[in-house]
């Protein structure tokens, strides 16, 4: 089975793509499958015959990033022409096909990979591929809508409210507190951009008696968020443990399964242990935080969090593959915060490795991934 694998990519979280796609590619079974490495890069070039990601890691630094090089290749894309729709561009102009793709396991996170723009790109070609189709990939990237559509499926969400940082009035200090009294949110308070992912632009905003320190506060938050997307969420901190579910679902068979919850747990030595699992502790002190689980909870607690997270996974039309992160309040409530289409993949990620502790090694998962796929 020929599997293209693509990486890299134009969202702030190319990086992450990159070393998620070095553990695929160093565990996948190559004797089983024909693996066709494809990088994006920053500016959105696919190529082939570029850096091997295999030695990227996220002990890698600087991250790792896809850039040509005086070897690499440009891929073309030839839509009519199907799964062979590949071709390398040669340094004389001339397209050399890349042949037969089966199916195509888009290893990228954060818009333009997780969003449904390259899903809708490959419908197109008629390729197949791992994971989420356009609607839940769009639905998931975006928080605000992966709210509308959970709690229309009477699914607990953290209460907050969405804002349009292009309307200048609406995002003030001023109006985001008076916005924040009048929904009744109790402080802290989380700003977040509506598309991104692994905590870009996510701010923690506490509370200060001192009203003109306070609304500064939200308004910084705001901006730095903005900086990603100009849809934002403001949301009330939750009082809970953030637990965090695998779910996969074969689009052949339509068979779902969910893993056992885990939970990171931050080592006490960890630089923020008072704040909240930001860039830094998720990736550039990994080793200060690590994977449990199941986590440590009641047996029905645990349970529970795999009923929402199944429901949530069908409220948006999940297939493939997910990550639903939710958080469980001290009376056993569980929230679900997000949905994350196409995870972090690491070898010690939460989805690998709540899947290994749930009886799946991480290369049957990525063997059972591409079985999955209708094709
Ligand atoms: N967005 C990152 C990769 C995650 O959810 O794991
Ligand atoms: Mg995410």
């Amino acid at each position: 089975v020929r599997v293209a694998v693509l990486y890299g990519g134009k969202a702030d979280e190319h990086s992450i793509s990159c070393v998620s796609v070095g553990s695929v590619l160093r565990a996948i079974d190559t004797d089983r499958y024909d693996v066709l490495p494809i990088g994006i890069t920053k500016d959105g070039v696919w190529i082939v015959d570029g850096e091997d990601p295999r030695a990227w890691s996220l002990n890698s630094s600087p991250l790792p990033t896809v850039q040509e090089t005086e070897h690499s290749r440009r891929v073309v894309l030839d839509p009519s022409a199907g799964a062979l729709g590949f071709m390398a561009q040669n340094a004389d102009g001339s397209v050399d096909s890349l042949g037969a793709v089966d199916v195509v396991f888009p290893v990228l996170h954060g818009p333009y990979g997780e969003d449904g723009t390259v899903q809708g790109l490959l419908e197109m070609m008629n390729v197949p591929y791992v994971g989420c189709g356009v609607l839940a990939s769009a639905a998931c990237m975006d928080k605000h809508y992966t709210k509308v559509l959970l709690s229309a499926a009477g699914i607990a969400v953290s209460p907050g409210f969405t804002l349009d940082a292009r309307k200048a009035d609406t995002v003030t200090g001023t109006a985001v507190e008076a916005q924040v009294e009048q929904e009744g949110l109790t402080w802290p308070l989380f700003v977040k951009p509506s598309r991104a992912g692994s905590s870009f632009g996510v701010t923690k905003v506490e509370w200060s008696d001192d009203r003109g320190e306070r609304q500064a506060r939200l308004a910084a938050a705001v901006q730095e968020a903005a900086e990603h997307d100009w849809r934002i969420l403001v949301e009330q901190g939750i009082d809970a443990r953030e637990i965090e579910c695998a779910v996969l679902r074969s689009t052949a068979t339509g068979e779902a399964r969910v893993s056992w919850p885990g939970e990171i747990v931050l080592d006490s030595r960890a630089s923020n242990a008072d704040s909240f699992y930001d860039f830094d502790s998720k990736y550039m002190d990994a080793s200060a935080s690590h994977v449990e689980v199941p986590a440590n909870l009641p047996k029905e607690t645990l349970q529970r969090v795999r009923e929402v997270a199944a429901r949530a996974f069908d409220a948006v039309d999940g297939m493939g593959l997910s990550r639903v992160d939710t958080f469980v309040t001290p009376d056993g409530d569980v929230l679900v915060n997000e949905i994350n289409t196409m995870p972090g993949f690491t070898a010690i990620s939460m989805y690998p490795k709540a899947w290994e502790a749930s009886g799946l090694p991480y290369s049957d998962l990525i063997a059972t991934l591409i079985e999955g796929v209708r094709r």
